[in-house]
């Protein structure tokens, strides 16, 4: 069954002086667990918006969004908020770390709201998913004493932690500089793939894109497929890693 599906979905939003905004206009997009797909599109042409609408952080203004065959309009927000707890995991172009909490405390973080384990048991989460992104040695370092690409594996450390189904990545090496932005994805790919979780790129970067199994431009609010034409070869890169 297609894991997520968006039918028809449209967003609108009220603007203050009367006039309405639409930020997406038909988006009909299916994805199958496991997948790793990825949209690319300029500022401003709706991408957080659909991100948003995925992670369950936003809602259509018209069309069906089905989440594992269920329709999603149906839930309290109450029901929305531990849905999304339970399914998905964000990582964003601003790391968005706590800056007077170590890496272990902030990637032990979202365990504080999941039921069932003791502090011990957060820490010991943590650590194991902060060796997994290669910060063994670093575990207990507040994140001003980190790199920028460091901050970043702790934030997708951070939210992996609870092994969600889905991990929806917005711009996630917009704030770093090329290279350290290709060693950020090797390894987010890597913690992905091992645990067969669903991955969503959002990014404007085409070699970013090229990463993933399948490829979408967002223009004006209007998604389009893009073939591996319109792609760099991401050969070097899958050697590389
Ligand atoms: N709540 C809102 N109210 C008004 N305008 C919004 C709102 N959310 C997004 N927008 C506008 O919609 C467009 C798309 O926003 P966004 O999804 O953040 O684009 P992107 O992530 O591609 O840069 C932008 O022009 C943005 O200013
Ligand atoms: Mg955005």
């Amino acid at each position: 069954m297609t894991f997520i599906r968006l039918a028809g979905v449209g967003r609108t939003v009220a603007l203050p002086d009367g006039n309405q905004l639409e930020i997406l206009t038909d988006i009909n997009l299916e994805i199958e667990r496991g997948e790793h797909i990825a949209v690319v599109g300029r500022s401003g042409s709706g991408k957080s918006t659909l991100l948003n609408i995925i992670g369950l952080l936003d809602s259509p203004t018209t069309g069906v969004y089905e989440l594992d065959g269920q329709p999603t309009d149906v839930f309290s927000a109450r029901a929305r908020a531990r849905l999304r707890g339970a399914t998905f995991g964000f990582v964003f172009q601003q790391f968005n770390l706590l800056p007077r909490r170590s890496a272990t405390e902030n990637v032990a973080a979202p365990l504080l709201y999941a039921s069932g384990r003791q502090v011990w048991g957060r820490r010991a989460a943590a650590r194991e998913m902060l060796e997994r992104v290669g910060l063994g040695q670093r575990m207990d370092y507040l994140p001003e004493r980190l790199s920028g690409g460091e901050q970043q594996r702790v934030a997708i450390a951070r939210s992996m932690v609870r092994n969600p189904t889905v991990l929806l990545a917005d711009e996630p090496t917009g704030a770093l500089d090329v290279d350290t932005g290709s060693t950020v994805m090797d390894m987010l790919q890597h913690v992905v793939t091992e645990f067969g979780t669903t991955l969503v790129t959002i990014t404007h970067d085409l070699s970013v894109a090229a990463r993933a199994d399948r490829q979408f431009r967002l223009d004006h609010g209007v998604l389009s497929g893009l073939s591996a034409a319109d792609l760099p070869s991401v050969t070097a890169q899958r050697s590389g890693s």
